[in-house]
């Protein structure tokens, strides 16, 4: 498959603060790539000079080829941008929202009016075209970011943290709409904080912390090579810890004690558990590993505020 975004050593500083230290990825046309990682890990920083408005400090970034630069038109007319703060036209409708974007983009009137009613369609906002951003829900404006990213058809879509802030049902709309314009051939970047996101969404993810990418992969061969294939879980105080380690010995898992929970990742937990009901612990669970157990044990397990 063909590379259409490509970064090596690609940095941002903003004075002396490193926000994006020398990384380098590469991302397939058609494919979803996502910046997985805990607020102020520059996932925005490294999306934000993929979409051309930042500047590089230093390092290479291309798209389809061309070098990225913030005055690069070419480059901002084949993408989209879904931004993570809700900017839209307060002072205009739903449709003038779109009408702008779409004379940006240098769209004619009727070419505007037809791709405008398509795209409400498609996000089904189509009963709102009239109203006051005032009016939506937070769900309806991110799914109008998604209908003003599409104005100009792009190649490229790039989706800072889409479901922020968002309930399930809302949630799963923005996923499926997601999926349908991945399915129509267009390649999506996208960045989140929520690994379930991740997990739905995206072909390959890298895990970024600190300006850094730690891994590389695609959801599940992560899973599997840093953590296995299930987790369980017993919630006792850390004095049980030696009964229940004793009693383990010759399991080949992995543990470990977080608060009040003891961890252990195992090839599989169904033989552990068999062994664990011989001593009738109230709270145990066997299930399969994620990609938060991954991000938990990359990023540890501290807040980051
Ligand atoms: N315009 C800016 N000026 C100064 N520092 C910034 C600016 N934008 C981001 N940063 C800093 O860069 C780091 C990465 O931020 P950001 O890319 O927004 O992270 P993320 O999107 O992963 O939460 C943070 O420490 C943030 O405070
Ligand atoms: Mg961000």
């Amino acid at each position: 498959m063909a590379i259409l975004v490509k970064a090596s050593g690609l940095t941002k500083k903003y004075g002396d603060l490193v926000a994006v230290a020398g990384i380098d990825f590469e991302i397939r046309e058609g494919e979803c790539f996502g910046f997985l990682g805990p607020n102020g890990a520059g996932k925005t920083t490294t999306v934000r000079m993929i979409h051309c408005v930042s500047p590089v400090t230093s390092g290479i970034l291309t798209v389809g080829g061309m070098p990225s630069g913030i005055n690069n038109r070419g480059l901002k007319m084949i993408t989209g941008v879904i931004p993570q703060e809700i900017n839209l036209d307060n002072d205009l409708t739903v449709a003038e929202n779109l009408v702008v974007f779409a004379r940006f983009f240098d769209i004619g009137r009727r070419e505007a009016k037809a791709r405008i009613a398509e795209l409400l369609r498609f996000v089904e906002l189509e009963a709102k075209a009239g109203s006051k951003i005032s009016d939506l829900s937070t769900g309806m404006k991110r799914r109008l970011l998604i209908a003003r990213a599409l104005i100009n058809r792009p190649r490229l879509i790039v989706a800072d943290e889409p479901t922020t802030g968002l309930d399930p049902q809302a949630r799963h709309l923005i996923w499926q709409r997601l999926r349908q314009l991945k399915t129509q051939g267009t390649t999506l970047v996208l960045t989140t904080q929520y690994m379930e996101e991740a997990q739905q969404l995206c072909d390959r993810i890298v895990v970024m912390y600190q300006g850094r990418i730690l891994k590389e992969g695609t959801p599940a061969s992560l899973v599997e090579g840093e953590i296995g294939r299930e987790v369980v879980e017993i919630r006792v105080p850390p004095e049980d810890d030696a009964k229940i380690l004793g009693h383990l010995a010759g399991f080949d898992c992995a543990h470990e004690r977080v608060g009040d929970t003891l961890y252990f990742y195992c090839r599989e937990g169904h033989g552990l558990m068999k062994k664990l009901l011989e001593l009738d612990l109230p709270n145990t669970l066997n299930r399969p590993a994620t990609l938060e157990d991954v991000f938990l044990k990359l990023t540890g397990r501290s807040l980051h505020e």
